[in-house]
């Protein structure tokens, strides 16, 4: 018989970047449960192909790098965060050797990719494929660990506080654990002294998108009905290089090959990013997506072109094997032809509000990597910051874990399916998927408008009564938890949208085109209880 109650010290969930850099450390502090929705390695992370920021050589400092990292997040960045996070960057790099990540290497010394908004070359990476390189380093001793338990195809349904279970606070509530849905279909109780989200991203709101199938914002949503206000959710990076491949899924197409001289160009193979800004392909991620985007319409095309050809055979193969195998297989030989290219959602600036220690509004519940927002990234993010920011968030978080009383474990009640009537039709659950894409895709895309949001957000308010109305009364599944996750976070990034009255970073309005003078985070509460 499956046991339908645990009880550990600390509970994460997700393990990516993250949640596995947590683990590993909170593993000394007590018990752990790890829970991943899939596969461990199916995450943003495992998926990371340039690498990680840091101060490696001698020649950058990390005032340059955290001058880029303003001036990448237009004036919205929270400056003593960017210098903390920006500061740990060579630490982080050398203990993730430690940690056994074969970075490459030229000589003795760590070989550093260039990559667009940065001054200089500061980019750590293990060939193409960076995030499996991190990712297999940090699960490897998860797994061997006797402190951590790992539940894999185990989805966190939601967080349970104290409010929940109708006790009435005086003070700040607290998280207790989380319902966790098994692969059997039952809800699982996992009770915690401290409960760490880190499930990552919410590109699955978008039709195109960088991000595998598991980024559906559920830590957003967890938090949300939990109780936690979030931040800055309108500014969603779009990639600029993605395949365009519109019969099936697409591959990101790594900044590092612009950093080392690729060309953007149409399909006479003229390059047009000169005439935007002048730092040419290497311009900061908002700017050259929306510059394609701007092409596509003016040529009215689906997709541009990468054109990889002047990086040379050699090179291509020694720093680039695993997207010349991949497009290979897809009839694409990047040594010989251009790339057809879209911009494709790919990461979230914003995400609960946090501090670096990954503390939300509510005792007991954090929130650590992409799921949060620490305003490192202010209104766009420089390229292969995330990793460094997922890292910093989750050894903050342990160590100010480490310091707190051991409270005691709380009894959870079971979850309450009373309302459950036998399923009929599973068809509304597609429907609906594709809808919120649609909706999100359409509307809330590179370029908005006043009115392109307020159709978002009708639409998405239909979406989101009919998903109300099926959830309570249909036995819960993953497809219905993400659907359910991903209508709620879609609709707080349009109405953060809809607040920013102005153009900034990846926030780009054609009724609001200007920068203004003074600006704010938007911060979304939820009601009061
Ligand atoms: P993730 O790595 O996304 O892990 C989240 C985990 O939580 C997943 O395994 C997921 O299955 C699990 N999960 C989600 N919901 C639930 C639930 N309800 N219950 C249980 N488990 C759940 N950043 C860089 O700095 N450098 C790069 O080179 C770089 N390249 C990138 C390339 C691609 C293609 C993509 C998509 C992103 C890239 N990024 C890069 C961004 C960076 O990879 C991510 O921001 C970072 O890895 C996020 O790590 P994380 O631990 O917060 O979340
Ligand atoms: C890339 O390799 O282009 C992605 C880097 C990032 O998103 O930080």
């Amino acid at each position: 018989m499956i046991k339908n109650s645990h009880e550990f010290d600390y509970l994460i969930i997700g393990s990516g970047a993250a949640g596995l850099f947590a683990a590993n450390k909170l593993a000394a502090h007590g018990s752990v449960a790890v829970i991943n929705k899939g596969e461990f390695s199916e995450s943003n992370t495992w998926y990371a192909q340039g690498g990680i920021a840091g101060v490696m050589d001698a020649a950058d400092s990390v005032d340059n790098h955290i001058a880029d990292t303003l001036r990448a997040g237009a004036g919205l960045c929270h400056e003593d965060v960017v210098r903390e996070i920006v500061g740990c960057g060579k630490r982080i790099i050398e203990e993730l050797i430690a940690y056994g990540t074969a970075f490459d290497t030229e000589g003795e010394t760590l070989h550093l990719s260039h990559e667009a908004a940065h001054s200089h070359r500061r980019i750590a990476h293990a060939k193409d494929a960076t995030g499996k390189a991190v990712g297999e380093a940090l699960l490897a001793p998860v797994t061997a660990n006797a402190n951590i338990t790992c539940f894999q195809q185990h989805m966190a349904v939601d967080v349970i506080t104290a409010r929940h279970l109708g006790r009435r606070m005086q003070e700040a509530d607290r998280c207790l654990g989380a319902y966790v849905l098994n692969p059997a279909g039952e809800v699982l109780r996992i009770a915690a002294r401290h409960t760490i989200i880190a499930t990552g991203g919410a590109g699955k709101v978008y039709r195109y998108t960088s991000n595998p199938h598991v980024a559906t914002g559920d830590g957003i949503a967890m938090a949300w009905r939990a109780g936690c206000p979030v931040m800055n959710l309108e500014f969603i990076q779009f990639h600029p290089t993605c395949l365009y491949n519109p019969s099936g899924s697409t591959t990101l197409l790594t900044e590092a090959l612009r950093g080392e001289g690729a060309l953007l160009t149409d399909a006479d193979g003229r390059a047009f990013m000169a005439d935007y800004d002048e730092r040419g392909e290497l311009a900061p991620r908002d700017i050259v997506a929306r510059a394609i985007d701007y092409e596509m319409k003016k040529l009215g095309c689906d997709h541009m072109y990468l054109d990889i050809r002047p990086l040379g055979s050699e090179k291509i193969e020694a720093h680039f094997p695993n997207i010349l195998k991949r497009l290979i297989k897809l009839g694409i030989d990047i040594r010989q032809q251009p790339v057809p290219i879209v911009p494709a959602a790919h990461y979230m600036c914003g995400g609960v509000q946090t501090d670096i220690a990954g503390r939300t509004a509510i005792q007991g519940l954090y929130a650590i990597g992409e799921t949060a927002c620490t305003g490192l990234h202010g209104a766009n993010r420089l390229a292969s910051n995330s990793l460094l920011e997922c890292l910093v968030m989750a050894e903050q978080c342990v160590d100010f874990i480490g310091t707190q009383p051991k409270e005691p474990l709380q009894h959870l009640p079971a979850w309450d399916d009373s309302g459950v009537k036998p399923e009929t039709e599973r068809v509304q659950i597609k429907q609906n998927w594709e809808e919120i894409r649609a909706a999100m895709s359409n509307y809330v895309g590179i370029v908005r408008s006043d009115e392109r949001l307020r159709r978002a957000r009708r639409r998405l308010a239909i979406i989101r009564e009919e998903i109300a109305a099926y959830y309570w009364q249909h036995p819960i599944s993953r497809n219905l938890i993400e659907l359910r996750n991903l209508s709620l976070v879609a609709d707080l990034m349009v109405r953060a949208a809809q607040q920013r009255k102005e153009s900034r970073g990846l926030h780009y309005s054609t009724d609001h085109p200007d920068m203004l003078d003074k600006t704010e985070d938007t911060i979304l509460t939820p009601d009061s209880w």
